[in-house]
């Protein structure tokens, strides 16, 4: 039978006109930025790739529940709507909303890390590794090897390695660690997801020694769709059961919903440990606001109750994964060096393949951002030496194998025509590589620098 289209299981009821500039107008726009994406005007953007965060269109239905939001300053109606849907889907006991991912990792550390503990996590993530270390928490790396090697196939760069575990507790103790930090879809390997059979075997070697596994679970989604497709004996379970199984192996989570969530705000701790539930109820007082609001108006808790309702039908997971491999499969034919297998909520570029003849001092993924920005318009985010920091003891900068552009796919935002434009955008500046300079860095704040960096070329730029 001939292959047939599967169309995205929605239809546009509502349009955000966006504009095309020239590209005198957007090389302007980028020296003003610093050469640093995250310093550009929106306005100044064709095609927003910086992130899938909080950038997703809501559902009519999400819409609506909006109008429903109890405002109550304790006790809303709309959090224990919220409550009932995270007990539903993700299945933990007790719910703490944050305003988003990062509040609930602060409380998380300040909470369960004592200073000078290991916090091991599969590879990391910004915010999370930055709020371990605020609390005096020491990152350990436990991802397998393949992670770091963008040109291998291994279908699941998320896994745990669990001799690097063992090696960490039979050097310094089980007490050395405060818990293990699993993400699904580790965003900085390239939404790379890990396998059920991982999760399990990783569980059962924590029992052993009385740690706790607490989940990352901001894009769990989508690592249970990439379950779904890829595990043995999962090919017929709802990628809503298979996500109920996966959070079953951990003792709580810390999500942003800015992601699968469907929501433009919000975020949540999750856990079925009391002791830990009551000292976050006491420290989301001080951070956010009452337990039963934590940051978010009543509205926001009913839009992201609906949101998790809709992030795990079959249909909708389908088509938000097979869009992104759509634009993935147009670079890989054009030969251009992308993070295999494509990832779950972005293309990943390898900086390092698409420039080699940048050294990684010279910031090649945030050249190549630039230049796709300068290009067509689109935007990217760097992910690679700027993103990973410094060293806080040595004051070298930390130097990840991966030097990624992230061309990352809002959920239910653009069309496959706007993939197209990306990727012919991808192309010519693949074809057109050796032109593109390295940059130096002329301002550097202390922690999270790429987020407000700013750069110089380091060959002047002729305005045409
Ligand atoms: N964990 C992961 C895996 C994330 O990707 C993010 C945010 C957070 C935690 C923090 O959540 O932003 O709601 O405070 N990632 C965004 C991104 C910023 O673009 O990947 P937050």
């Amino acid at each position: 039978m001939r292959q047939r289209t599967i169309a995205e299981p929605y239809k546009i009821k509502m349009v955000e006109p966006i504009r095309m500039t020239t590209r005198a107008e957007r090389e302007r726009a980028i020296e003003e930025a610093g050469y640093n994406t995250f310093l550009l005007r929106s306005d100044d953007v064709y095609i927003d790739l910086l992130t899938d965060s909080g950038t997703t269109a809501m559902s009519d239905r999400q819409w609506s529940a909006m109008m429903l939001g109890d405002e109550a300053y304790a006790g809303s109606r709309s959090f224990y709507r919220m409550e009932a849907a995270m007990r539903e889907i993700y299945g933990f006991q007790h719910l703490v909303p944050t305003h988003q991912g990062r509040a609930a990792e602060h409380i998380t550390s300040q909470i369960r890390i004592k200073p000078g503990q290991f916090v091991p996590m599969n590879m990391y993530f910004t915010t999370t590794r930055a709020h371990a270390e605020r609390a005096g928490g020491v990152f350990f790396n436990c991802i397998v090897d393949e992670a770091n090697d963008p040109w291998s196939d291994f279908p699941w760069k998320g896994n745990i390695d669990l001799a690097k575990l063992q090696a960490l507790v039979d050097e310094h103790g089980a007490d050395s660690i405060a818990y293990l930090s699993l993400a699904p879809c580790v965003n900085m390997a390239g939404g790379q997801p890990f396998s059920m059979a991982n999760i399990r075997e990783v569980s059962a070697w924590a029992k052993q020694y009385g740690l706790a596994i607490i989940f990352d679970a901001t894009r769990a989604v989508e690592n249970a769709y990439f379950i779904q497709q890829r595990e043995e004996g999962y090919a017929n379970r709802t990628v809503k059961a298979i996500l109920r199984e996966m959070m079953g192996y951990g003792e709580g989570c810390t999500v942003s919903s800015k992601k699968d969530n469907l929501v433009n705000i919000g975020g949540f701790l999750a856990t079925n440990d009391d002791a830990f539930f009551r000292k976050a109820k006491e420290m989301v007082v001080i951070f956010e606001g009452m337990p039963t609001y934590g940051g978010l108006a009543g509205r926001d808790m009913e839009a992201l109750a609906q949101g998790m309702v809709e992030m795990v039908e079959d249909d909708y997971i389908a088509s938000r994964v097979r869009q992104v491999e759509y634009l993935g499969n147009k670079l890989i034919k054009a030969g251009i060096p992308i993070v295999r297998p494509i990832g779950g909520h972005g293309v990943f570029l390898d900086a390092k393949g698409f420039l080699a003849h940048l050294p990684q001092d010279e910031f090649p993924a945030q050249s190549l951002a630039a230049a796709l920005f300068v290009d067509s318009g689109v935007r990217a985010m760097e992910r690679g030496i700027v993103s990973a920091g410094r060293d806080h003891r040595t004051g070298e900068h930390h130097r990840p194998a991966l030097e990624l552009v992230r061309l990352t796919i809002p959920r239910r935002v653009y069309t496959n025509l706007h993939m197209d434009v990306v990727a012919e955008s991808c192309q010519e500046l693949w074809e057109t590589r050796s032109a593109i300079h390295g940059l130096r860095m002329v301002y550097e704040p202390e922690s999270l620098r790429f987020f407000q960096a700013r750069f110089e070329p380091l060959v002047p730029v002729l305005h045409g």
